[in-house]
């Protein structure tokens, strides 16, 4: 083999070498790219939409109870599973009067509770606490609890669900 053959091969070798490199970090490139690009531009193009979920008949609540309700998200995504699921206090203040409160937290987003005893919402996270009307008692929160609207349909005590804005600090 000559000289100059043997050149030329090895050229040729060199030349096929740098095009798969090209071609596989333009692949990782484009795989690492799409997710990214995507969750940049999800919030933009597919805003989620109010939906009334039911959360139960309307004799299963007692008047002047608050209870814990759960509901399916109003913008679960397809691989969520039961982490599709969520909650709310729903309080039934008279025959046909709710009041619905988000279970997370306006500070950071933690599940409040309701502790019956104090007549208050307390936050376990940053020791947030909130009034029977959802208005901060004490604690971080800058806000009181986000209410869902609440009507009644055919029977059923429904809420109106949307994302909850959480406060980013
Ligand atoms: S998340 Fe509730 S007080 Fe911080």
């Amino acid at each position: 083999m000559s000289e100059k053959t043997k050149t030329s091969e090895e050229c040729s070798r060199r030349q096929f070498f740098t095009h798969i490199s090209i071609a596989l970090g333009s692949i990782a490139a484009v795989m690492v790219g799409i997710p990214i690009v995507g969750s940049i531009l999800a919030p933009i193009v597919k805003k989620p939409r109010p939906i009334w979920r039911p959360v139960g008949e309307l004799k299963s609540f007692t008047v002047g109870d608050i209870v814990k309700v759960s509901f399916i998200d109003s913008s679960p995504l397809p691989w969520a599973g039961v982490t599709a699921e969520t909650a709310a206090w729903l309080h039934r203040k008279g025959q046909e009067e709710f009041t619905c409160f988000a279970v997370n937290c306006a500070h950071l987003g933690c599940p409040v509770r309701w502790v019956a005893g104090a007549k208050l919402f307390m936050c376990p996270c940053h020791g947030g606490v909130y009034y029977e009307d959802g208005s901060v008692a004490a604690g971080p929160p800058p806000r009181g609890l986000y209410n869902y609207p609440v009507r009644l349909h055919n029977g059923q005590v429904e809420i109106l669900t949307s994302p909850i804005p959480i406060t980013t600090i």
